[in-house]
């Protein structure tokens, strides 16, 4: 049996009920032939072996004694990943829905067609009443950097580079994208860093990428770069951003994911004249395509007892 373990928005509990609510509806018509129990169900733990979950608070899978693996709905896994009750050997299996990719890329095009465009310097420029031409350069001449070239970050690369922009992007490994020139290593993020004229981050949350977007990287920047960043807080070191706003290093940061989500109220961000704030929803995960992948994940597994390619834990993504 199934168990539907969802949490979000932490903040809104009345919300987070509507949400489980209608996951539970999409994920009852895509499986009907399952049951899947919720925080609202009476079930016996030793019962469930698969928890389909959204971000669930740590220790929320710790007394099921039957868990054979984890569907998580969300992209990104790495609350999951860190939470320290669920066994090493259970497989984690993260959403790859290519609807969410391109809705992120449909994200990473609005948030880089706005910084082009120079769009945060008309809402400036705005409420003075001043009316000014802050001139036009062709996309081609726009260079933008992608970090991360997996399911979002190549859709996103493909979108931008269909819009004209020179889009480079960085992975482990290297990557043959049309029109999108590869980087891969320390010395391929500096180089790739030294010719970015908007960084879009699209990176897993790792040991190895958290505060990936700091001085050190924003110094190997050209003077006035702007950053986007889709993937999560933890790869910004704040203070070190606020820094380069200051120096005029970074010319301004769009940012949709947090250290703490909601952003708290007193956050310097939010006042900032140079920091455009989107709160989580770059792609939010579709309720009825996510539930297909799901259910046909769940189906193979209970036929054939595939289970699908889960996380690298020694890699955290
Ligand atoms: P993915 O398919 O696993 O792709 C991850 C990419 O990052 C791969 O290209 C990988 O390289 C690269 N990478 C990982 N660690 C690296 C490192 N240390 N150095 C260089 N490259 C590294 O993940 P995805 O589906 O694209 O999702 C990426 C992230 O987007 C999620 O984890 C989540 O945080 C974020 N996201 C945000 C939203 C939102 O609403 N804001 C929505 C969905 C997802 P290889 O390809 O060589 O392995
Ligand atoms: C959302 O941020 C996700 O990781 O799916």
């Amino acid at each position: 049996m199934i168990l539907l373990l969802t949490s979000d928005p932490r903040d809104d509990p009345e919300a987070a009920d509507a949400g489980t609510a209608d996951w539970l509806a999409h994920l009852e018509e895509a499986m009907p032939e399952e049951t899947i129990h919720t925080v609202w169900t009476d079930y016996d733990p030793g019962d469930i072996d698969i928890a389909v979950i959204v971000q669930p608070p740590p220790g929320s899978l710790a007394h099921l004694p039957n868990l054979v693996w984890i569907h998580s709905l969300w992209a990104g896994v790495e609350t999951i990943l860190a939470d320290e009750t669920i066994p090493p050997d259970i497989p984690i299996v993260r959403l790859q829905d290519p609807h969410m990719a391109d809705t992120i890329a449909e994200a990473a095009a609005m948030h880089v067609l706005a910084l082009h465009r120079q769009m945060p310097g008309y809402r400036a420029l705005q409420n003075e009443h001043t009316w000014k031409d802050l001139g036009y350069a062709e996309t081609s001449e726009t260079r933008v950097g992608i970090l991360g070239l997996g399911l979002m970050g190549s859709a996103a690369a493909r979108v931008l580079a269909m819009l004209g922009f020179a889009v480079m992007g960085w992975s482990t490994t290297p990557k043959n994208i049309d029109g999108v020139e590869s980087f891969v290593g320390e010395s391929g993020l500096a180089d790739m860093a030294a010719k970015t004229d908007i960084l879009v981050n699209l990176l897993p949350l790792t040991p190895a990428t958290e505060r990936i977007m700091s001085s050190g990287l924003f110094d190997r920047l050209p003077t006035g770069a702007r950053i986007v960043n889709l993937g999560r807080g933890p790869h910004v070191d704040d203070d070190d951003l606020l820094g380069a706003l200051d120096t005029g290093r970074v010319a301004h940061a769009s940012l949709d994911v947090f250290w703490e989500e909601p952003l708290p109220a007193d956050h310097p961000f939010w006042d900032h004249p140079l920091i455009t704030i989107t709160p989580h929803v770059a792609a939010p995960t579709g309720r009825l395509t996510g539930s297909r992948i799901v259910a046909d994940n769940v189906r193979r597994y209970r036929a054939e007892g595939i289970i699908p390619e889960a996380v690298d834990r020694r890699l955290a993504y």
